[in-house]
């Protein structure tokens, strides 16, 4: 059996944490590119020389020239402007449409038959522009946030009970904006019911720091965001489609009639495996979480349709 082929476009912070948490599980060859030359080049050099340390057996190329992700089974798009403090994902529309759709182009002529993961901000429209660009059929385009923004507020929890965070099981669906929904009712500590453990005024609180967590390390680094954390949430959902594991995730995923979504990627709960997105997973919601997935879809429509007013 051969390897498999990442590709990861974008050579910045988050770029370079995909590649090297890529590298390290084995998950496949990995080709990091970016625009700026040497860069690439250098970061992949240098995760080259740490494989005898990390048990890496994988080779990782870095490359200034989209034709080097041809035979790609993934490509992650990382590309596009951060963050800066003060700024909302959505004011940077204007500046990642720019970017990331030149990059979908790539795809489509280099990588036509690859699963597309989109990490590009505001994430929920660069999902839906890489789907248009591409033409790819909607189950191998999905975008990285759910995994995130749920892996946030199972860390909050875990550092509020001072316990381990591999007990904690968080969903938080929605757009990957500051009204995403982290689920309090279904969020549990090894089967206990957070709500048993938690008075209601601190969980609130939680939520809400989940809700702008991203922008709490942008406030922090001063001059990008996150990107362990985004990073790792992204090769996770690789290795899961990679590898066929077939894991129920929560990510950016096309839905129509699902959650009556109408025609947009939003972040539901999903089955990621060999196909890409398998199957959406639908889940029962009360008045409450009803409420707040159709404000955080309102958010996300608006985004796209700003988006289609300029063309696209
Ligand atoms: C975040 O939430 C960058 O959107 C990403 O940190």
């Amino acid at each position: 059996m051969s390897r498999k082929k990442i590709a990861v476009i974008g050579g910045g912070n988050v770029g370079q944490t995909c590649a090297h948490v890529c590298a390290i599980k084995n998950l496949g060859d990995v080709v990091l590119t970016d625009i700026v030359e040497g860069m690439p080049q250098g970061k992949a050099l240098d995760l080259m020389e740490s494989r005898s340390i990390s048990g890496i057996d994988v080779d990782i190329q870095g490359t200034t020239k989209f034709e080097d992700i041809a035979g790609s089974d993934l490509v992650i798009i990382t590309a596009g402007m951060a963050r800066k403090p003060g700024m909302s994902r959505e004011d940077l529309l204007d500046a990642n449409i720019k970017i990331v759709k030149p990059c979908a182009e790539a795809v489509k002529k280099f990588a036509p038959n690859s699963i597309v993961i989109v990490v590009s901000n505001p994430l929920d429209s660069m999902v839906y522009l890489t789907a248009q660009v591409t033409g790819f059929p909607k189950n191998r385009v999905l975008g990285s946030a759910g995994v995130l923004d749920s892996a946030r507020f199972a860390c909050f929890v875990a550092m509020e009970l001072k316990v381990s965070p591999r007990d904690v099981q968080a969903l938080v669906l929605g757009g990957h904006g500051d009204d995403m929904v982290p689920l309090v009712r279904r969020t549990q500590v090894n089967g206990v019911p957070v709500e048993n453990l938690i008075p209601k005024d601190r969980l609130a609180a939680l939520v809400d720091r989940t809700r702008k967590a991203g922008g709490e390390i942008v406030a922090l680094l001063k001059t990008g965001s996150a990107y362990f954390s985004p990073g790792t949430a992204t090769v996770a959902m690789a290795e899961s489609i990679l590898n066929d594991q077939k894991r129920i995730m929560a990510a950016s995923v096309w839905c129509e009639k699902e959650y009556g979504i109408g025609g947009y990627f939003m972040g539901v709960p999903a089955i990621l495996g060999a196909q890409g997105v398998e199957k959406v997973v639908e889940i029962e919601l009360v008045a409450e979480e009803k409420a707040a997935f159709q404000k955080s879809l309102d958010s996300v429509k608006k985004t796209v349709q700003e988006m289609k007013g300029k063309g696209f």
